[in-house]
């Protein structure tokens, strides 16, 4: 017998196949289910947390987040040269990471470094798996944010939520941090003595994390890990060697709530990502 899907579900996955379908990607297969699996599947309690499949669209609230500014291909002058500390020689073991990065979260503290605080709620340090192979790196916390104390769990955040889903993986496998960790007033772009203020901490994230592939996402994400401002069509599409690791850059997901005919290109990025990863496209369009 057919199995019913609830209606939540069922839009859930409506919404799923049409990000599919704005990603470029129109063939779909169904792979037999084999029936013991499916059982231990409905026996299964629903976790809390985040949803198996995205949210639907018309369940997003919230603002997108900041760069809601339309200059989404305009660099951004850093006006003083941003200096990345040095890599650091050995990494951190990976039973060691999630203290390394706590230890880093006690440094920040209840940060006055600069204006932002002013304007705080809550301070936005990162999410995700201290053992990441996969590292974002948004621009800054949102209202939704800024209120959760978490990156990207506004409007922008399930669209990367969905992102990450169309990997073929999940949230909590890869780890999400921002440029600053206040949210800027209005969701402007971050000042450069903002950003270059909280960098340093950014950067040492990535030292202990030290993702395989990291992704930039928008223009003020790549012109502050790259050091240099470039417009990101010039950045987008390839691999750039970063401390030791693999950097993307590409839209940031607000950019593309407002103009979701880019998400083709974004999806393309993400694939070069995939490709790094070892993770195949079959495994995407489970
Ligand atoms: N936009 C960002 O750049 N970061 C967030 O955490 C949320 C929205």
């Amino acid at each position: 017998m057919a199995r019913q899907l609830d209606p939540a579900t069922r839009n859930a996955l409506v919404e799923r196949v049409r990000f599919y379908r704005d990603l470029g990607l129109t063939e779909f297969y169904r792979r037999p289910v084999d029936p013991a699996l499916l059982a231990v599947e409905l026996d299964e309690p629903q976790t809390s947390g985040a949803p198996s499949f995205p949210l639907a669209s018309a369940e997003w609230v919230g603002d997108p987040g900041p760069h809601s500014d339309p200059m989404e291909d305009q660099p951004i002058s850093p006006r003083k040269s941003i200096s990345a500390p040095p890599e650091i020689a050995a990494g951190v073991p990976a039973a060691d990471r999630a203290a390394a990065l706590q230890m880093i979260r006690d440094e920040i503290g209840d940060c006055a470094r600069c204006a932002l605080h002013k304007g705080r709620n809550k301070l936005v340090f990162a999410d995700g798996d201290p053992n990441a192979r996969l590292m974002f790196v948004g621009e800054g916390p949102g209202a939704d944010e800024d209120a959760q104390g978490l990156p990207f769990v506004g409007r922008a955040g399930q669209l990367l939520n969905n992102m990450i889903a169309a990997m073929g993986l999940k949230r909590e496998q890869v780890y999400i941090a921002n440029v600053v960790k206040c949210r800027p007033p209005g969701n402007r772009t971050p000042e450069p003595d903002e950003a270059n203020t909280c960098m340093p901490f950014l950067f040492r994230q990535i030292d202990v994390v030290r993702p395989q592939v990291l992704v930039a996402l928008g223009a003020t994400a790549a012109t502050y890990l790259l050091g240099h401002r470039q417009p990101l069509a010039g950045l987008r599409g390839r691999v750039h060697p970063f401390r030791g690791m693999q950097l993307i850059v590409t839209y940031h997901p607000a950019f593309l709530l407002r103009d979701p005919r880019q998400k083709k290109e974004a999806w393309a990025d993400l694939q070069i990502a995939m490709k790094e990863l070892g993770l195949s496209k079959a495994a995407s369009s489970r």
